[in-house]
């Protein structure tokens, strides 16, 4: 690493915020699958937004690529360098959270800021932040932006890209681009805060954004249903939201998730007895939305929280999927979804697949927006088969290859799947616009010119 740019980058953020010991970089330079890795020249932790400006002139002045990082829990491996080495930026120190306008229901929050601490703070002004997920109390406010992170509440509150009023970024060449006003309908052009939900730092670097809350309507309800398969638990989610107002969450996994799951926590079972699939569903309802619910001729085994503690001990079954999944071993994520009604054949199909791969498929998800995560594992970390063979099996069933976690390294040879060759030509074209020396996370979400064709 060229000692010139360190003095520099040590000029800019202070000496302990640029970080070189490999013992120390190497948890920035590992993604949290352990599936990506790659070479972190340095990682450089300004403290504020005329600081991102700097560091990104001085590593464009020094022909050396950027990797914006946040909480470093995504799963595509889009947030740690390539193997021919990058600065990681990491964005964690960018801690701005103003107080929150109560009148407008809306907050200023810094791209270092957690989904759990802005979660707390708009919890404390009687509001709530629409975005939730198991990664809360590392994944950041720009990472999620970054990436237009669902989780839990899309059903709800949809993903991250509906909570944006504007933002503040800093662009390649340095210039800082701010909307922070919060103003509700602004029809101005090109909707530049919009552009970078989901660019997943190839773009610029998020430094702040203004966010929208909700009015607070907690659940007060907690259903686990154990269900003969995928068909019958979208099925009876459909039915839930008709019958209960407020339906918040939708989510699904099946008996070898709840294997593992049990193995990794020591968990008892949750229900009278095994089911082929689950599924949880929150609700702010009240005993009589409760009542409603467990007279349902297909709930024949299920289990109803009204409390915080009996809610969180079934949320546990759901949410310690991906730690438990983590522990069996290093597992091939693919994010896919599908119009309700093309659940089933998919899921029906993908067991065939998997058995020719002499893997195993874990199976969880939204399934109240029809998202579902397979996991599979088995095969080595650069072993793409069962990769193709899914996202394939996706899109020939009408579904994209990623519904929240984006496209990262791990699909940007597949992006052919999902998108036209003249939408990604569009995509070259903006990258080229914003980035023209390509400074930004070479090789995340579009290959390098002409590499764009499906493995
Ligand atoms: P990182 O992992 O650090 O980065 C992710 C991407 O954003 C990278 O491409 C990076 O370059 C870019 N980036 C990060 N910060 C910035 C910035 N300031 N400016 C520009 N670009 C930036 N995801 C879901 O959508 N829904 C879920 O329910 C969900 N649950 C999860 C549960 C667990 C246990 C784990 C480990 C992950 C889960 N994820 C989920 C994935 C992950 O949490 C999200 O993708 C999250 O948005 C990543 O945020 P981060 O701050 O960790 O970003
Ligand atoms: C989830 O829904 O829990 C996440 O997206 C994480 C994962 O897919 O493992
Ligand atoms: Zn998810």
């Amino acid at each position: 690493m060229d000692a010139a740019l360190l003095a520099e980058l040590a000029a800019i953020a202070g000496r302990e915020h640029v970080l070189t010991d490999p013992d120390v970089t190497a948890g920035y330079a590992t993604d949290w699958t352990r599936r990506f890795h790659g070479l972190a020249h340095c990682v450089v932790r300004p403290r504020d937004t005329s600081e991102v400006a700097r560091v990104l002139l001085a590593c464009a002045r020094h022909g050396l690529p950027v990797v914006p990082q946040g909480g470093n829990t995504g799963l595509v491996g889009g947030g740690v360098p390539p193997a021919g080495g990058a600065v990681v930026l990491s964005a964690r120190r960018l801690r701005r959270l103003d107080p929150v306008d109560t009148v407008a229901s809306q907050v200023t929050a810094g791209a270092g800021v957690t989904i759990a601490e802005l979660r707390a703070h708009a919890a404390r002004a009687g509001l709530e932040y629409g975005v939730d997920l198991a990664a809360r109390d590392s994944a950041t406010v720009g990472g999620t932006i970054a990436t237009n992170a669902g989780g839990i509440q899309t059903i709800r509150y949809g993903p991250t890209r509906a909570q944006l009023l504007g933002l503040e970024a800093v662009l390649a060449d340095g210039t800082v681009i701010s909307r922070l006003g919060g103003i509700q309908v602004d029809n101005t052009g090109y909707d530049l805060t919009q552009l970078l939900a989901g660019s997943e730092g190839t773009l610029a670097v998020i430094t702040a954004a203004r966010l929208r809350l909700w009015r607070a309507d907690p659940p007060t309800l907690t259903l686990l249903a154990g269900l003969p398969g995928i068909e019958a638990a979208a099925a009876v989610a459909a039915r839930i939201s008709s019958l209960v107002p407020g339906v918040r969450a939708a989510e699904y996994f099946e008996a070898a998730g709840l294997a593992l799951v049990r193995e990794h926590t020591g968990l008892p079972a949750p229900l009278g007895r095994d089911h082929p699939a689950y599924l949880l569903v929150d609700a702010a309802a009240s005993s009589d939305g409760a009542e409603r619910l467990v007279v349902l001729p297909e709930l024949t085994d299920a289990a109803v929280a009204l409390d915080t503690q009996a809610r969180t001990a079934l949320w546990a079954y759901r949410e310690r999927h991906t730690e438990s999944i983590g522990a069996a071993g290093v597992p091939h994520k693919m994010d896919v979804a599908f119009p309700a009604a093309r659940l089933a054949g998919f899921r029906a199909e993908l067991d065939e697949i998997i058995a020719k791969l002499d893997a195993r498929a874990i199976v969880f998800g939204h399934i109240g927006v029809g998202n579902l995560h397979v996991n599979v594992l088995g095969p080595g970390p650069d072993d793409h088969r069962a990769d193709d063979a899914v996202l394939r099996l996706a899109a020939g069933h009408g579904g994209t290859i990623s519904a929240e976690h984006g496209i990262g390294r791990a699909k940007a040879a597949m992006l052919p799947l999902s998108r036209s060759a003249p939408e990604i030509a569009a995509m070259r074209a903006i990258k080229h616009a914003l980035d023209p020396t390509g400074l930004f996370n070479p090789g995340v979400l579009l290959l390098a010119p002409g590499g764009q064709t499906p493995r």
